[in-house]
């Protein structure tokens, strides 16, 4: 990022707006007096939160300590459990109310209480305890999205030993790294995983990961598909083995609030992953809040959380913050497609869902295959949509609201990061004015600015870096065991603020407008172009389902845009639609938008998290060899675009 040229020039004009409905506006958890409340001592507001959401076994007489910063601390004199808070104190009121509809990827249906989930959060845990498993020993988790993911994060918690859940689609090496940086000693994973029909071999993958990982005494093993797999005597263990002697109750660990709840890996742009460390209080308290106030929870909701509980959407909108409110949630163990492109439309038709959480790449995907999979089933439950991962855009969030949301939910873009624990910025679905492409502004208690090159705040409607100025409950606390990265990564630019990477505008009345992160704006003739406009006025064309654009070197303009394009459905691409597509751009938002080639593809090189990863497309551009390709999902479709890319590159349009 250079501080010479600090604006970011935002071009796109997007002027639809949805007021909340009167009647969801009338009943909605969260009312405009928060915002109020909360920036006249957000302190006072955040204990107020903890007091009314939790149940300490020690309340906290401290607020926020910022006697070290940026190590803050929040609620630190407290003590509770996060086991006890998600099912022990829900017992008595509501232990029969189903905390998951388990649907398996295979034909398969589970309901599962308050009470079965806390005797099998206990017998773990105990089953954790007899393997010498206690307060602070790190933990790997590595399972699909079975039951027993959730039952082993919080039986982790319920010890005190802090989780690192890794997430199923991660190699051996990648298991390996985690498992090494964060010293763990005991791991939880299952045979295998079931995800679009294949198996996925857990237990292969860790038995090679763990070649390298002498320090781990145990791993206990889930059996899910029956498949054979290797064993090592004395560490592995079958996890039905483990649990079947063992109490259905378990005292929990009470613990102090800033404790390690657990660890979560996240790449960074170079260099290896971090794990964002977590603690117990603080972000207890800010999922549990958020999550009442966005997705407006109440009683009678079937909320649908469509994440991995391997990423951090899952621990804290999947787990922490429903289970903490006491919430009835859909888990899906697979992939959307399988065994057909409505499974997901017949899951939000069997069990009425009302709340909907996914991210942008499930929607494009969506849009792609075609209204006939929704048209085929009742949709009419759901009252709330959210997204959350990425910008979306506009055009797809037309679609969502209208094709999914049956042109009445509200939308709810939330955004957000691994670090901050929480949602940061979004709209209050009771509150908010929606603007298709805006994830409005922070919540209640969150303070965020958008600055220039010298940490300066720039005026409403022009663009910059998006910061956080004033700590939060939920904050991450340190990158594991690397407090100088820590420091270096987000809290070195700017005095007293975290840097949060992504490009931000804000509009004339202070929404908040995501551009994507610095590292992929681009520097067209002297003017920073960010990707998401550009990519959203190619997805406004109708034939066009998915975009990424990137810049790439260019001897006239510094860098020249390159788009990459998926179509919707059977759409035929061909030169007269890429000439039609440049105008639409040029025409939507002005000529210097323009890209200079289009390359049509089946599919853009994404994370396994979804995230389009423009990297690769700019090496791609460029005709470099591919930087790191550890963390993408989909190989195949790299060496298609490439063939592509040099097709274009010599017919240069020019
Ligand atoms: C990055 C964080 C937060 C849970 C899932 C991702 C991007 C996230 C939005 C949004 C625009 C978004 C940002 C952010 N992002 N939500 N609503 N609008 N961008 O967690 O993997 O830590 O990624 O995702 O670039 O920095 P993550």
């Amino acid at each position: 990022m250079s501080s010479d040229s600090p604006n970011i020039t935002s071009l796109e004009l997007e002027d639809r707006r949805f007021p909340p409905p009167d009647d969801f506006a009338a009943q909605a958890n969260a009312r405009e007096e928060l915002y109020a409340e909360a920036a006249a001592d957000p302190e006072a507001f955040w204990t107020r939160q903890t007091t009314e959401l939790l149940t300490w076994e020690t309340p906290p007489t401290q607020g926020v300590d910022r006697s070290n910063p940026p190590f803050f601390t929040w609620f630190a004199d407290g003590t509770l459990n996060a086991s006890v808070n998600c099912l022990d104190r829900h017992l008595e009121t509501r232990g029969d109310r189903v905390a998951f509809h388990w649907e398996g990827e295979p034909d398969e249906r589970v309901d599962i209480t308050y009470r079965d989930l806390h005797e099998r959060v206990c017998r773990l845990a105990n089953g954790l305890r007899a393997r010498g498993v206690g307060k602070g020993d790190r933990v790997a988790i590595y399972l699909g999205m079975v039951p027993e993911i959730v039952v082993a994060m919080l039986a982790c918690a319920r010890i005190g030993a802090p989780h690192t859940v890794i997430f199923g689609g991660f190699s051996p090496d990648s298991v390996r790294d985690r498992v090494v940086d964060c010293g763990v000693t005991a791991m939880i994973t299952g045979d295998g995983a079931w995800r679009g029909g294949k198996l996925v071999a857990l237990k292969a993958n860790v038995d090679t990961a763990l070649e390298g990982a002498p320090d781990v005494h145990t791993c206990i093993v889930v059996r899910r598909t029956e498949n054979e797999v290797g064993w090592v005597e004395d560490r592995d263990v079958w996890y039905h083995d483990l649990v079947a002697d063992q109490p259905a109750e378990c005292a929990p660990e009470m613990v102090g609030a800033e404790h390690p709840l657990y660890i979560l890996y996240t790449s960074g742009s170079t260099g290896k992953p971090k794990g964002i460390l977590h603690t117990t209080g603080g972000y207890l308290t800010g999922v549990a809040a958020t999550h009442r106030w966005v997705f407006d929870l109440k009683d009678d909701d079937v909320y649908w959380c469509a994440a991995d509980a391997g990423w951090v959407t899952g621990h804290s909108y999947i787990v922490y913050g429903p289970l903490a409110n006491g919430a009835t949630s859909v888990l899906y163990e697979g992939a959307p497609g399988t065994p057909d492109k409505d499974r997901w439309w017949q899951i939000v038709e069997r069990y009425a869902v009302t709340i909907l959480y996914c991210a942008p790449t499930a929607i494009r995907t969506f849009m792609k295959w075609g209204v006939e999979y929704p048209k085929r089933h009742d949709l009419s439950s759901l009252r709330l949509l959210g997204s959350v991962g990425e910008p979306i855009n506009p055009e797809a969030w037309i679609w969502y609201r209208d094709t999914i949301g049956g042109g009445t939910c509200p939308v709810v873009d939330t955004w957000w990061q691994t670090e901050t624990g929480n949602i940061m910025i979004s709209p209050l679905p009771g509150v908010s004015t929606l603007k298709p492409g805006s994830a409005s502004r922070p919540l209640p208690g969150i303070t965020a600015d958008v600055v220039d090159g010298e940490g300066r705040s720039v005026p409403l409607g022009q663009g910059g870096y998006l910061v956080l100025t004033e700590p939060w409950p939920a904050m991450l606390r340190t990158l594991y065991g690397d407090d100088d990265r820590f420091v270096e990564t987000y809290w070195s630019q700017y005095e007293g603020m975290y840097l949060a990477g992504d490009g931000c505008r804000r509009d004339k009345d202070g929404d908040y407008w995501l551009l994507g992160r610095i590292d992929d704006v681009m520097n067209v003739s002297g003017h920073r172009l960010s990707t998401i406009e550009i990519e959203s006025a190619l997805v406004d064309h109708p034939k066009v389902a998915e975009a990424a654009v990137v810049g790439r070197s260019d001897e006239t303009t510094g860098q020249a845009i390159a788009a990459f394009v998926t179509l919707k459905g059977d759409v035929v691409g061909d030169e007269a639609l890429i000439a039609e597509l440049r105008q639409h751009v040029a025409t939507k938002i002005g000529g210097i938008a323009r890209p200079k080639s289009i390359v049509l593809t089946d599919d853009l090189p994404k994370t396994r998290s979804g995230k389009i990863m423009r990297r690769l497309l700019r090496d791609i551009s460029e005709n470099r060899q591919l930087g790191d390709v550890t963390t993408l999902a989909n190989e195949d479709v790299v060496s298609d675009i490439a063939g592509q890319a040099e097709k274009a590159r010599s017919a240069d349009s020019g």
